[in-house]
């Protein structure tokens, strides 16, 4: 993830193990509602990770609460995202500065199942340049990613077909008229970041 993150975006994986769910900050686990035991696991993997970036960052101790929307609230100047498969979390933060959103989604690196692309895809999306097994999975990926980005600006609920990816370009545009840019890695998961360049 290194790899391809911008110049300033830290991130961050870990597997998710038993008992990661102790990792939530006391006001952290107050703000996320009841769920199940594997999800608030996952929530506190992402978190732990989040909270070491952070603290490169010199911001200690802070709490990654979650908003009623589901969008984590940042500290003043940060923007950053998590996200977490049946096994994995991953989590990406910045500084506020010439990026001025961030998404990130991980995902197994496994086909996407024929009837979740058919939801996933519009004709204007363009996939050629990645691995054909694994496109639709980056496809379903960087739409999150890109949600994940645009919602704190713009606070609309999106749908699949309100995001356009060009993978070839490494890029997508929102029915709300944002442009995201776009990096991925396809091993040894699906990752994908989206970022709004500030203008
Ligand atoms: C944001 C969303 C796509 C996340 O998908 P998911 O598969 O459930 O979960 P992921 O593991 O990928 O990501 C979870 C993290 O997303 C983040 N997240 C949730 N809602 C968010 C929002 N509105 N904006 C930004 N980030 C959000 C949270 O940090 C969450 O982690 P947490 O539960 O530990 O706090 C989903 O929660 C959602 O809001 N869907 C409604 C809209 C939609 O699905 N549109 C189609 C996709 S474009």
């Amino acid at each position: 993830m290194a790899a391809i993150a911008p110049v300033g975006v830290r991130t961050g994986c870990r597997v998710i193990r038993d008992g990661d769910d102790a990792h939530l900050l006391p006001n952290e686990a107050h703000s996320i509602p009841a769920r199940q035991p594997a999800m608030r696991r996952a929530s506190g993997a992402a978190r732990w990770i989040a909270h070491r970036l952070l603290a490169e960052l010199g911001v200690d101790n802070v709490g990654i609460l979650r908003a009623p929307s589901g969008a984590p609230v940042w500290p003043d100047g940060i923007i950053g995202s998590l996200a977490h498969d049946d096994d994995m979390a991953v989590a990406a933060v910045a500084p506020v500065g010439h990026i001025s959103a961030l998404g990130i989604d991980v995902e197994p690196a496994q086909p996407l199942p024929g009837d979740i692309l058919a939801l996933v895809t519009i004709p204007a999306d363009r996939t050629d340049a990645a691995d054909r097994h694994l496109a639709g999975r980056i496809l379903f990926a960087a739409k999150e990613a890109v949600y994940k980005a645009v919602y704190p600006l713009d606070r609309e609920v999106l749908g699949y077909e309100d995001i356009a990816v060009d993978l070839n370009a490494g890029h997508a545009t929102t029915k709300t008229g944002r442009r995201a840019s776009l990096a991925y890695c396809a091993a040894p998961r699906v990752v994908v970041l989206a970022f709004v360049e500030a203008r």
